[in-house]
């Protein structure tokens, strides 16, 4: 029995997705345990393309039970809407549940992200505006509406008004609209109608795929430098992207995780704000922009762009005990001469190796960059490590050095079949 975490390494869209996918054809079970429908996962398969913002990308093998686990955030409008398109691409989803103790997205929760956006002015954070934020908000004050409360009316009825005394009160002294109870209340009855299927105590499920040693996979959403303990604050999710937040939002002890994959791409993307030392806004960032198509999966941004950050993700690394590295779009630096590695920071005339909590100190650092030769040779077509152009191996080599950790996978592709395995797959799970 194996339990494997796949955890976002640096601000998101690494290509977990893509990773989840190619694992969980040996997967009894994917769980998505954090974030809500501000994640964005491409995959690309034998099915289609497509864009899952909730729905673990272990969907499309029917033998994978999925799990939208309980810290998880849910909107129920933009699952659907998922349920949809993948019932539109002939996908099946049988195999899916959904924790009844997830919390719920509400529309006022919307609201309430794009008013706490506008009044950050020149300070926003750049959220997805996703309602994501407010919604862990009110679960910790303890004012939110579980997933399992759409199948109870009366329930509902009384966890909704007491939510909107506070909400609405909120909403109309920022300029906002009230939301009316009755309305809202047949809405997301409605909803679970709809969703009755799904919404299970999952915590049988998962405990009885443990016990039966069935091999799980945990698939995490945004990143460890997007982490609200550990990520770049404020400029963060509202959530615990990694391997710690994985065993909460899933329901797991931390002694059941066989591995920790730390999914990074082989240079460094962002969306929204936030300090990014390493971003480049040159020709070749738009070269990185243009040539890795970074524009955002959920909101269609422009991602900002820059060399790969060892200091970061060397953090990352102690922070979430990763055991092994998957490297994403080493296919994105082929036409390159030269490619920097940043190995430390510069803070004020010193030279450090962490990450400064303050974002006014991080905001100040200058990267120290090692310099290596590119390949200028195409590796998109490549399945093996050995095939690899020597400067790219070289590279990579240079990665696990300062990382301290060995490589898995590489992504050359936005196929699945596009992974040369260093480490064969089925191992992982052995
Ligand atoms: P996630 O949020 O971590 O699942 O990543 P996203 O799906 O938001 O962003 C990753 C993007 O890179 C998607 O458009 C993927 O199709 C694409 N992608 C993933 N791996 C590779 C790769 O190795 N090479 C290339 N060219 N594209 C990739
Ligand atoms: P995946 O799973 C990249 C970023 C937002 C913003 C900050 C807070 O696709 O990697 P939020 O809406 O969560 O309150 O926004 O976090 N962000 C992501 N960036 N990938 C994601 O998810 C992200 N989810 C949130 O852009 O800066
Ligand atoms: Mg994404």
């Amino acid at each position: 029995m194996s339990v494997v975490a796949i955890i976002g390494g640096q601000w998101g869209d690494e290509g977990k997705g893509r990773v989840v996918d190619l694992l969980a054809q040996h997967a009894h079970m994917v769980i998505r345990y954090s974030g809500g429908n501000n994640a964005g996962h491409t995959v690309i398969n034998d099915r289609g393309t497509f864009k899952l913002h909730l729905v673990p990308a272990g969907i499309f093998n029917p033998e994978t039970t999925n799990i939208i686990g309980t810290g998880v955030v849910v909107d129920p409008a933009a699952l659907l809407e998922e349920l949809a398109m993948l019932a539109e691409a002939g996908v099946t989803f049988d195999n899916l549940y959904i924790s009844d103790r997830a919390h719920v997205i509400m529309p006022y929760h919307r609201e309430q992200d794009r008013i706490q956006e506008s009044l950050r002015g020149d300070g926003r954070i750049g959220t997805t505006g996703r309602g994501v934020g407010p919604a862990y908000g009110d679960k910790m004050e303890r004012i939110g509406i579980r997933m399992g409360d759409l199948l109870h009316a009366d329930t509902l009825h009384q966890h909704l008004a007491r939510a909107l005394d506070a909400k609405n009160t909120w909403l109309q002294a920022y300029g906002g609209k009230a939301q009316p109870l009755q309305a809202l209340h047949q809405q997301f009855v409605d909803y679970g109608h709809q969703l009755r299927a799904y919404i299970k105590p999952t915590h049988p499920l998962v405990q009885q795929a443990l016990s039966r040693g069935q091999d799980v996979l945990l698939e995490g959403a945004q990143a460890s430098l997007l982490d609200v303990d550990w990520g770049t604050y404020p400029y963060v999710t509202s959530s615990a992207p990694g391997a710690a937040g994985a065993c909460q939002g899933a329901g797991i002890g931390p002694r059941q995780v066989s591995h920790v994959l730390g999914v990074f791409k082989a240079y460094t993307t962002r969306i929204g704000g936030g300090p990014f030392p390493t971003e480049l806004t040159d020709e070749t960032g738009n070269l990185l922009r243009e040539r890795g198509h970074e524009y955002g999966t959920t909101t269609g941004r422009p991602r900002r762009c820059g060399w790969f950050d060892a200091v970061a993700a060397r953090y990352v690394v102690e922070l979430n005990g990763i055991d092994y590295m998957v490297w994403t779009k080493l296919d994105i630096l082929d036409t390159l001469p030269t490619i920097r590695i940043c190995t430390s920071y510069k803070l004020r005339g010193e030279t450090i190796h962490y990450v400064p909590s303050s974002i006014a100190e991080l905001s100040q650092v200058e990267p120290i960059y090692e310099d290596l030769p590119g390949w200028q040779t195409p590796t998109d077509a490549l399945r093996t490590f050995d095939d690899l152009p020597p400067n790219a191996k070289r590279y990579l080599q240079r990665l696990e050095e300062l990382t301290g950790v060995p490589t898995a996978i590489i992504s050359v592709g936005p196929a699945r079949q596009s992974s040369i395995e260093r480490v064969p797959v089925a191992e992982l799970f052995a």
